[in-house]
C-alpha cells in the first residue's frame, strides 16, 4: 500500500523540499520496495510557484539530492485528507496546521523530528536567515528524520 507524505515548513523553499528530496531518494537507495507519494508545501504563500532556495539546492546537491524541480506550492485544507501523514519541520508550522478542521480517516499530524528522536532537537530550526552550516544542518537533520520515518513506514 502507497504511503502518503506531505512535509509542511513556512516558505517551502528550504526545509520542506529537502525532506521531500531526502526521502525520495533514501527511499529509492534504501527501502526499494516501499511505495511512496511525497509532497511538500509552505504554511505561507510568499513563495508560491518558486524553485528551492539555490543555498538549499546546492547544499543537497553536494549530498546527491537533486531539488531544482521543484516548486513552491501553498497548503491547502485537503492536504489534510489526502495525505496519510502531514509532517511539519517546527512547533510554528505544527500550530499552524492545528487549527484547521480534521475528519474521520484524516492525516496524522506532527513533527517530522519525532521519527528520529535521537538527534537532539525535534524541530528542523529554519536556515532562511543563516549561512551554509545552517543549510548543511537541515540536511543533516532530514536524512535522520526520514531513515526514521522509512523504518517506521517498511515495519508498518
Ligand atoms: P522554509 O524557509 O520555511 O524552510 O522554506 C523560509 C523561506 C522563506 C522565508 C522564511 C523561511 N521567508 O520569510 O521568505
Amino acid at each position: 500500500m502507497t504511503s502518503r507524505v506531505l512535509f509542511v515548513c513556512l516558505g517551502n523553499i528550504c526545509r520542506s523540499p529537502t525532506a521531500e528530496g531526502v526521502l525520495r531518494a533514501l527511499a529509492v537507495r534504501e527501502f526499494p520496495g516501499l511505495e511512496l507519494e511525497v509532497d511538500s508545501a509552505g504554511t505561507a504563500n510568499y513563495h508560491v510557484g518558486d524553485p528551492p532556495d539555490r543555498r538549499s539546492v546546492a547544499a543537497a546537491r553536494r549530498r546527491g539530492y537533486e531539488l531544482a524541480s521543484l516548486r513552491a506550492r501553498h497548503i491547502r485544507p485537503d492536504d489534510l485528507q489526502r495525505f496519510d501523514y502531514v509532517l511539519a519541520m517546527d512547533r510554528a508550522n505544527l500550530s499552524e496546521l492545528s487549527t484547521w478542521p480534521r475528519h474521520a480517516g484524516s492525516a496524522q499530524v506532527g513533527l517530522f523530528l519525532a521519527f528520529a528522536p535521537d538527534c537532539g532537537t525535534d524541530e528542523v530550526p529554519d536556515p532562511y536567515y543563516g549561512g551554509q552550516e545552517e543549510f548543511e544542518r537541515v540536511l543533516d537533520l532530514c536524512e535522520a528524520g526520514a531513515r526514521g520515518l522509512l523504518h517506521h513506514l517498511s515495519a508498518g
